[in-house]
């Protein structure tokens, strides 16, 4: 398994990262076998596989459940678990016991959290505790409310030089690992070369020192239409679904089951049964 300092030298030999999110325990162990460097448990299950209109309604029970499926799928890959909506912003000890249930119960190797600004504190105060944290950065999909909308981020000189400040405070207060969304590629890419800890870009260009996607947006599974960032690799939709209806179709008809998916007992205890 790959830890935080096999980060840092991978971003120094220019070697990419890549990240994929999982959620369950047969997408874990898909990831895994396809030799992805990082898993991350990211609050986008509330979307993907929970149905929620956005990751502000994901508990921290629904990160302890999934990142507990997700390590038994995945036990030899580094593991990071978004800290959820409200769980790292009250104070530093509900901070703490949040990322103690990630880690200690759930078996998440890192915690990520969204945003700067009084959150750089909690950074400092995690890793002083032993939390490793990835931070993210851009566009921040809990404060959705607050931006209105999912937009680019850091389009304006001004914002870009924010970008920037909240990166290098980040990289300041400990944290091993920016995740930048949705950036211009020129700012992403002058984060980057900004920053000794790694960048991973998920629509931050091909300049960062990795890449993330969300799984469901890789298989197209159940996930309608997608941000101009994603690039799909499968489309299960297109698959699964007259998949299940030629099962639908064949057990109405009596075709399915056939002999070969059907269990026989001898003539011997045929007979003794009911002679
Ligand atoms: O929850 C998530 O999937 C994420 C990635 C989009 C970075 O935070
Ligand atoms: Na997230």
């Amino acid at each position: 398994m790959k830890r935080t300092a096999d980060f840092l030298k991978m971003k120094g030999k220019s070697e990419k990262i890549a990240m994929i999110t999982a959620y369950d325990f047969p997408s874990a162990k898909q990831v895994q076998s396809a030799g992805a460097d990082v898993i991350l448990v990211g609050d986008s299950l509330g979307m993907t596989v929970l149905g929620y209109e956005s990751t502000v309604s994901v508990t921290l029970s629904d990160m302890v459940h999934h990142t507990k499926a997700v390590k038994r799928g995945a036990p030899d890959t580094f593991i990071i678990t978004d800290m959820p909506f409200m769980t790292y912003h009250v104070n530093r000890e509900e901070t703490m016991k949040a990322a103690q249930a990630l880690m200690q119960e759930a078996g998440a190797d890192a915690v990520k959290v969204e945003g700067a600004g009084d959150i750089v504190q909690r950074v400092q105060e995690l890793t002083a505790a032993g939390v490793p944290v990835c931070a993210h950065l851009g566009l921040t999909p809990q404060s959705v409310g607050v931006m209105g909308g999912y937009k680019v981020q850091g389009k304006t000189a001004e914002a870009a030089q924010k970008l920037l400040d909240d990166a290098k405070a980040m990289e300041q207060a400990g944290a091993f690992m920016i995740v930048l969304e949705c950036v211009p590629h020129q700012v992403a890419l002058s984060i980057t070369k900004a920053l000794a800890i790694p960048v991973i870009g998920i629509g931050a260009g091909a300049g960062t020192d990795g890449q993330v996607l969300v799984y469901h947006d890789i298989m197209r599974y159940g996930v309608g239409r997608t941000a101009k960032f994603v690039k799909s690799y499968a489309d299960f939709d297109e698959e699964g679904i007259p998949a299940v209806q030629s099962y639908v179709n064949e057990v109405k008809k009596g075709v399915f089951p056939a002999v070969e998916h059907t269990f026989t007992m001898n003539e011997e205890e045929l007979d003794r049964l009911y002679g």
